[in-house]
């Protein structure tokens, strides 16, 4: 039996737990995991520390000019074994993640030639297959052949309510109703765009968490991935 190693896109909404979810099944599968917003969140990163956004306008003929210096990677942390999100070789993961960016990252997220930059380096990420890839259009737009593609969401509370405790948690401030603002405006966003727009592809399977504990969840995503594998080696 051959050991085909398949692609898992894992594409929804923002705040649905999508990156929890990947990473564990990327672990359950002995694969490789790449969380795709956290490389929209670096350039959005370098667009804030260059100083090109003039309150909420980005400059963005000087974003493009320096495209080609911006380098997003990632690093495996040796104890957790979890990818690190990389700015310029910095790991910037705890800069990321904050409502500076989360604020932003959409708008540079819709941009034409970022868009173009980060797809390319995800199709070289995943070219041998044996990747988790979560986002919002690797199912549609990154890896439109990808085996399994599952497409997850919530309603907009409840993943407000998730991201709250989550920044709590890192003791970061935020409110309720700004993060539940910013998870609204960032779906509309998101899903409106000209390019590779947010959207379920046709052969996606849908999950709505809204009520799911983690752990049934995580029986459903695995045994999906399961007996898409099973099927593959088949062939
Ligand atoms: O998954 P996330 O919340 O970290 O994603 C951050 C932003 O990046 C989100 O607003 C949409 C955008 N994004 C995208 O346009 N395409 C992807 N493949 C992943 C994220």
């Amino acid at each position: 039996m051959t050991d085909k190693k398949i692609t898992i896109a894992i594409d929804g909404h923002s705040s649905c737990g999508k990156s929890t979810m990947a990473k564990w099944l990327a672990k359950q599968l002995g694969y490789i995991y790449v969380d795709t917003g956290a490389m929209y969140r670096a350039v959005t990163l370098f667009a804030l520390r260059k100083g090109l956004f003039h309150d909420d306008t980005l400059d963005t003929n000087a974003l493009e000019s320096l495209m080609p210096s911006i380098a997003v990677g990632f690093v495996v942390q040796p104890t957790t074994g979890v990818p690190q999100t990389t700015l310029q070789g910095e790991v910037v993961e705890e800069y990321i993640r904050g409502m500076e960016v989360s604020s932003k990252v959409s708008q540079v997220a819709a941009l034409p030639f970022v868009r173009r930059a980060m797809t390319q380096q995800q199709q070289r990420m995943g070219a041998d297959g044996g990747v988790v890839m979560d986002g919002r259009d690797i199912g549609t737009a990154v890896f439109p052949d990808a085996e399994l593609k599952v497409f997850v969401t919530a309603s907009a509370e409840v993943r407000a309510q998730r991201r709250y405790a989550e920044l709590q948690e890192r003791g970061q401030a935020a409110t309720y109703e700004d993060i539940l603002q910013n998870v609204q405006e960032r779906d509309y966003i998101d899903s409106h765009r000209d390019i590779a727009p947010l959207r379920q592809a046709e052969d996606a399977l849908l999950l709505d968490n809204s009520h799911l504990t983690i752990e049934a969840q995580n029986k459903w995503l695995l045994s999906q991935a399961t007996q898409c594998i099973e099927a593959q080696n088949e062939k």
